[in-house]
């Protein structure tokens, strides 16, 4: 493709620098948001008085006409255009003649790719939030099914307290609302047009940036025009919250893949989100997980990419920039995939209830009631703590557990214990008696469950 800056140059560019300095292969899928922006231009531009309005109305139903053969695939993408803004502007110009030339009056590709950018990803961010509020209900369902499933709850990977599946789940539920938020903040803060800086300082043409600015759906154009084709810090923004969400979903996606191992077996994945072994017969594995675990490293390394793309480049505008758009498309792209496989999975797991309450019955995880017993008996916590330390090494001794060790043992170890005890260390005794608020008894749980669920009730997409 013929070079629009052809005038200042006698030699055509080396191919090889013309395949390297060529953005087209991945900035093409801005082609809607590229037109757009030209549309509101071109309008501001003819209201303005600054080309003919003949001209601004060839323009828009040129581009109009270009948007509607790139959609139907009648047209198709020239691989060899600069990037996807100089291939709009030469095909209008091919179709409408010298009114195409008019376009890119009191414009750079500095602002037009900075805007093309910020659309793109607030259409993105919609997208994402969307998948996210489909995983957040998916969830919340899950979780009011599963109030009454008790489990162990772990630190250091040992079983440590009496949790239920569902307070498990509304832990996750937590952790994707912050998430949900971050994107919203980030569209809420990228939400101003750069469209009217030009290169970097500006136009000498009486423009209307806030015309064009509202026509396109932002709250106010960008205040300074070294900053408005300077900045990429949504890109940063939307990659650090889209890694935080992936990281979110890795450490769950960790825990199913320890729950469905025959170690844990606490759940069984659905037949259409598990995979085989091309050996060994008797493999049902959890690769939709492991990818998604994986796939947070990649989703970090674009962040990674960003800023380091972003710390060492002067104002205003250097070509380095035009390295924002891979590493941010990758980051949408793998989280979209991922939040997308990782939500049918999780609706159409098999949850193993009686699994689950096994666990929970070993593993001594109403040690800490029982200790909790002797201090309502009176006794100070550290004393019932050891007490009921030495009570668990005898059970491990002995080959049995706090439930079946018999009472002559335990007032042995302290005359304070009675019959009463094996009440108060009873798993559901232990659970239901946690009734702090964000607790796991079935009563906090519901509470909590309210809240989560009010608080998805009002995203606004
Ligand atoms: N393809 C370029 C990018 O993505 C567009 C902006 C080019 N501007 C320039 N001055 N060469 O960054």
């Amino acid at each position: 493709m013929a070079k629009m800056w052809a005038g200042r140059f006698s030699k055509e560019v080396d191919e090889t620098v013309n395949a390297f300095n060529s953005s087209i292969s991945f900035d093409g899928r801005m082609y809607a948001q590229d037109i757009r922006g030209s549309i509101a231009h071109a309008t501001m531009l003819g209201d303005c008085g600054i080309i003919p309005a003949e001209d601004k109305e060839k323009i828009i139903s040129g581009l109009q006409g270009i948007l509607a053969d790139l959609e139907a695939g009648t047209l198709l993408m020239d691989p060899t255009a600069e990037d996807i803004h100089m291939f709009v502007e030469a095909e209008l110009t091919k179709r409408i003649g010298d009114a195409g030339k008019r376009l890119h009056t009191a414009r750079s590709r500095n602002d037009q790719v900075a805007l093309d950018v910020r659309l793109y990803l607030r259409d993105e961010i919609t997208e994402i939030r969307k998948l996210l509020l489909s995983l957040l209900k998916t969830l919340t369902k899950l979780a009011a099914e599963h109030t009454e499933t008790i489990m162990p709850g772990y630190t250091h990977l040992q079983r440590a307290q009496p949790v239920t599946l569902a307070h498990h789940l509304l832990a996750y539920v937590w952790m994707l609302l912050r998430d949900d938020s971050r994107l919203a903040d980030t569209a809420k803060r990228m939400n101003y047009c750069p469209l009217g800086a030009g290169a970097l300082a500006g136009t000498t043409y009486p423009i209307n940036r806030k015309q064009t600015a509202s026509l396109l759906g932002f709250d106010a154009p960008v205040a300074n025009s070294l900053d408005a084709v300077s900045d990429r810090d949504f890109c940063v923004e939307l990659a650090n919250a889209l890694s935080l969400l992936m990281v979110h979903l890795s450490r769950f996606s960790e825990e199913i893949i320890l729950w469905c191992s025959w170690e844990f077996k606490f759940i069984e994945l659905d037949d259409a989100y598990a995979t085989g072994s091309s050996i060994m017969p008797q493999k049902k594995n959890p690769d939709v997980t492991e990818l998604i675990r994986g796939k947070t490293g990649r989703v970090i390394g674009d962040l990674t990419t960003l800023l380091s793309m972003l710390k060492g480049i002067p104002l205003a505008y250097n070509k380095d920039m035009q390295e924002d758009k891979e590493a941010i498309f990758d980051a949408i792209d793998q989280a979209k995939l991922c939040i997308k496989t990782f939500d049918p999975m999780l609706a159409t797991m098999r949850v193993n209830k009686e699994k689950m309450r096994a666990a929970a019955a070993q593993g001594f995880i109403n040690a800490t009631d029982c200790a909790d017993y002797l201090v309502k008996k009176g006794l100070p916590f550290r004393d019932a703590y050891k007490i009921t330390g030495g009570l668990v090494a005898r059970c491990i001794q002995d080959g049995c557990t706090l439930e079946t060790l018999p009472l002559e043992v335990y007032k042995e170890a302290a005359p304070q214990f009675d019959e009463d005890v094996y009440q108060a260390i009873a798993l559901e005794t232990c659970l239901n008696g946690r009734i702090s608020e964000g607790g796991p008894s079935a009563q906090a749980v519901k509470e909590q469950l309210a809240l989560a669920n009010a608080a998805i009730e009002e995203i606004k997409l």
